[in-house]
């Protein structure tokens, strides 16, 4: 078996990347561990940045979101029983698009398989193989066969679990890690909307997130123990934890409904680095992590895959290998940018336990500050809508 392009993984990056090449006329196929109906149903974020809305669109992949998502133009902070708004779009001229990520999936894999792309799902064993010639390939088991696949290049997309980052030797390698003490207890609810834009709250209990999915359903998080259970948390205590959170003293709640989908996500920030040995290249959550605060790991995966595409389309094109070569460095300023962020709104809104009654209320003058300085909440804003310079 032969390709352009092998690429592991068919989360947003790999699928994206495949379609994206495909319609400028580059072969790639693409392996999953995973089957069809389990990507297609994992839970994940759901706010697209206008730009990769944009991308989404440009690739004709876009139609459904443009339907089915709903455009947001603020989000809000909620701090000290008061709801202040981000004016995304006055203070940016960019908007989100709220989407969920196994929507995205959805419409990547339907597009990949109308174009007749080579899309396997249930691969086992994959293996990479000289990376670091002109010649690498990939081995697999698929169907109960063994394969091997030659290709030009291989591209990681095979998220932080994935065999891809180590095949990047160790001694060339750098990790940075930061692992938060908490986690996100998540919620899935037959309700209408709280708020029509995100509400992002800081609380002495700790932090929470209203966000939607549909008129129909909303999306609803609240800090707590990573270690924790789904099961010690019954409909009743998530309702009051939410209420004592999210609702204001203007006598704005949290609107309750059936609760159909519970879970706990741990939170951590992690970058690679390099990003690409050889003929090895990594995307998305295969290199990095960041903490869903920022809402921005999708976001970070397909800007990966924009300067990969441009990459490889210099190389077949006109031989070029110079953004090949540059493509670690080019991509690393927009993850680290992402990074900072993240991070400084995962510290601004968190019960962080070790913080002193000093620092909680350094957090709430930073949420004042960021609330009413225009330059502050600019600066927010461009990192939440992805308009930065970098
Ligand atoms: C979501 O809707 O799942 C979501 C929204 C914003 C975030 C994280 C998750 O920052």
């Amino acid at each position: 078996m032969r390709t352009q392009v092998g690429i592991v993984g068919a989360g947003p990056a790999g699928l994206l990347l495949s379609h994206l090449l495909h319609l400028r006329g580059i072969d790639s196929v693409v392996l999953e561990a995973r089957g069809r109906a389990q990507i297609e149903s994992t839970i994940r974020a759901g706010v697209l940045e206008q730009g990769t809305a944009d991308l989404l669109t440009e690739a004709g992949v876009g139609a459904r979101m443009k339907t089915e998502g709903a455009v947001h133009h603020g989000i809000e902070l909620a701090f000290e029983g008061k709801r202040r708004r981000i004016d995304l779009t006055e203070l940016t001229g960019h908007s989100i698009t709220v989407y969920a990520q196994h929507e995205v999936l959805k419409d990547l894999v339907a597009a990949r398989i109308a174009a007749n792309g080579a899309l396997l799902f249930d691969v086992s064993d994959t293996s990479l193989h000289d990376v670091d010639t002109g010649t690498p390939s990939i081995r697999f088991q698929h169907a109960g066969e063994s394969h091997e696949l030659q290709c030009d290049y291989v591209i990681g997309c095979d998220g932080s679990q994935g065999v891809s980052r180590a095949a990047i030797p160790q001694a060339l390698r750098r990790d940075y890690e930061r692992v938060f003490p908490f986690g996100w207890f998540g919620i899935l609810v037959e309700a209408p909307p709280s708020s029509h834009e995100l509400i992002y709250a800081r609380h002495e209990r700790g932090f929470a997130l209203i966000s939607t999915r549909s008129p129909n359903v909303q999306r609803m998080y609240f800090q707590c123990d990573p270690h924790d259970t789904v099961e010690h948390w019954s409909d009743d205590r998530i309702w009051a934890e939410l209420h004592a959170r999210v609702d204001s003293s203007e006598g704005e709640h949290v609107v309750e409904g059936r609760i159909f989908q519970k879970n706990i996500v741990g939170m951590r920030s992690f970058v690679s680095t390099t990003m690409q040995y050889g003929r090895l290249f990594l995307a998305g959550d295969a290199a990095h992590i960041v903490p869903p605060t920022g809402a921005k790991g999708l976001n970070l995966a397909v800007a990966d895959v924009r300067v990969l595409t441009r990459a490889l389309e210099a190389f077949y094109r006109e031989g070029r290998t110079d953004l090949l070569e540059g493509y670690s460095a080019t991509a690393l300023k927009r993850v680290w940018r992402a990074e900072h962020f993240s991070y400084w709104m995962t510290r601004m809104l968190h019960r962080l336990d070790d913080a002193s009654p000093f620092e909680q209320q350094l957090q709430i003058a930073e949420l004042e500050h960021v609330t009413t300085s225009r330059a502050a909440s600019t600066a927010l804003a461009e990192n939440y809508v992805g308009a930065v310079a970098v």
